[in-house]
C-alpha cells in the first residue's frame, strides 16, 4: 500500500517534471512566467540559449563566439570544456 502510493507520487513527479522540462522534439524553449532573468538551454542548438526576460518572454540569446551553453554550468564555455548533454536524460535509456 504505502509502496503503491510512493509510485503513484513518483509517476505524478516524472510526468509533471517531462512535461515541464523536457520535450525531445522541441527546442527547451522555457516557460518562464515568474522566473525573469533563468537561463536555459536550446535543445539543439549549443551556440544560444534561452534567457527568460522581464516580461516573462524566452529570448534566445547568443553565446560568445568561442563558447557553447553548458546546462550544467548554466553558462556559455569555452569549446575545449563544453560536452553534449543529451536533452532528456530521464528518458534516453
Ligand atoms: C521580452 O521578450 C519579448 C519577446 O522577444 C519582447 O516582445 C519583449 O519586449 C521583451 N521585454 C523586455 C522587457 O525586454
Amino acid at each position: 500500500m504505502k509502496a503503491a502510493v510512493v509510485l503513484l507520487f513518483l509517476a505524478l513527479y516524472v510526468a509533471v517534471h517531462a512535461d515541464l522540462a523536457c520535450n525531445p522534439d522541441g527546442d527547451g524553449e522555457p516557460d518562464c512566467v515568474g522566473r525573469s532573468g533563468q537561463v536555459s538551454r536550446d535543445f539543439w542548438d549549443p551556440t544560444h540559449y534561452w534567457k527568460c526576460n522581464s516580461s516573462g518572454k524566452a529570448v534566445l540569446t547568443a553565446c560568445e563566439s568561442e563558447t557553447g551553453f553548458d546546462p550544467k554550468v548554466g553558462a556559455c564555455v569555452h569549446w575545449s570544456v563544453w560536452q553534449w548533454y543529451p536533452p532528456c536524460p530521464e528518458t534516453s535509456t
